[in-house]
């Protein structure tokens, strides 16, 4: 499907994921409604998109039946990024978790289903496979989440696997891995990256839970926006696929870079106890997104931090030197 006059609805648009994605949809002339209930999205993302006439934004909740049966008429495809999305969060609230991520995604299949959406691209997560030893993780590996967090977003790829089955629907989950960039935020729930950089720019030492060893396969948010649209305009379906960098980095290698990066070496490393719900390690095999919608990852590790930073320090008027 050719995204170019399409009528396109991204849920979380006022996201990090769901803003990048949107933009990207409407340079490439896509009609696009943002649905966001501005819990942790935030509009002042949405800035250029609102200058845009082929933009509208809505505020509202995946989990009201009503107003997605509105927003969904004539909607041909769906990109789905609302979401409760932080790991320790879900340790501690499992069933708001769970009524966000399952009970919004199934309100929004039915509806959907109901107003006859072609497609539904759905941003599931690497946390789906749980700390299983073999690395790197391939699809069709065994599925044993650990926090309530990632049984949320494998209950979520499970509807729809059922969706298309039962119902035809097109369905596609891209299993995200610890995607990173522009407007992430730094908030205590945020993703480690977007918090080391609020900490190094307030002169902070970075914290690290458990011993550091632990890795992350860390993707830069123009490839996972790049890794959407190839879901889209690919006639592709009922299929899952990671969407990752395929370079696995150790938190400890990945602060040293950042702290090099940032002309921080002064900061030190402060070690404290694991996060609960926590997986260890977490490495993309990507060659069955490269074969079915052709994603090629583009930025590598270093070169995505560097684009962010730079971002950031434009956006937020803060003087950082990057090397
Ligand atoms: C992240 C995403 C999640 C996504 C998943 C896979 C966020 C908030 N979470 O989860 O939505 O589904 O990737 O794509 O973006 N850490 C520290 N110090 C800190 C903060 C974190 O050592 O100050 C460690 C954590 O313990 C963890 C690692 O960094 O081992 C990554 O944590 P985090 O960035 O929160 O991401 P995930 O939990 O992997």
């Amino acid at each position: 499907m050719k995204l170019k006059d399409k009528n396109v609805l991204v849920t979380g648009a006022a996201g990090f994921i769901g803003s990048n994605l949107t933009d990207k949809l409407l340079e490439i002339g896509a009609e696009v409604i943002g649905l966001d209930n501005l819990f942790n999205g935030r509009i002042e993302n949405l800035e250029e998109a609102l200058k845009n006439k082929n933009f509208q934004f809505h505020k509202g909740d995946i989990r009201d039946i009503n107003f997605l049966l509105d927003i969904l008429k004539d909607i041909d495809i769906v990109f789905h990024e609302a979401a409760f999305t932080s790991v320790p969060q879900s340790v501690k609230m499992p069933e708001s978790c769970n009524d966000v991520n399952v009970n919004g995604t199934l309100n929004l299949l039915n509806a959907a289903r109901k107003k006859d959406v072609e497609k539904i691209i759905f941003a599931s997560s690497s946390s789906v496979y749980g700390d299983t030893p073999t690395l790197p993780k391939k699809e069709d590996m065994p599925r044993l989440p650990i926090s309530p967090y990632g049984v949320s977003k494998l209950a979520c790829e499970a509807y729809m696997q059922a969706f298309h089955q039962v119902y035809g629907l097109k369905t596609l989950s891209l299993r995200y891995f610890n995607v990173f960039g522009p407007r992430q935020k730094d908030s205590p729930y945020s993703g480690v990256i977007a918090i080391w950089l609020g900490r190094i720019i307030n002169n902070e030492d970075l914290i690290i839970f458990g011993d550091g060893e632990q890795s992350r396969d860390f993707t830069y948010i123009k490839d996972v926006v790049q890794a959407n649209l190839m879901a889209a305009e690919y006639d592709v379906s009922g299929e899952i696929l990671n969407v990752g960098a395929g370079s696995p980095i150790t938190l400890n290698d990945l602060a040293k870079l950042i702290l090099n990066l940032t002309d921080k070496k002064n900061l030190k490393l402060i070690y404290t106890d694991p996060r609960p719900g926590d997986i260890l390690h977490s490495y993309a095999d990507i060659s069955k997104a490269k074969k079915i919608i052709g994603f090629q990852p583009e930025y590598d590790q270093e070169q995505g931090l560097r684009d962010y930073f730079i971002w950031y320090c434009k956006k937020y008027n803060v003087n950082l030197k990057i090397n």
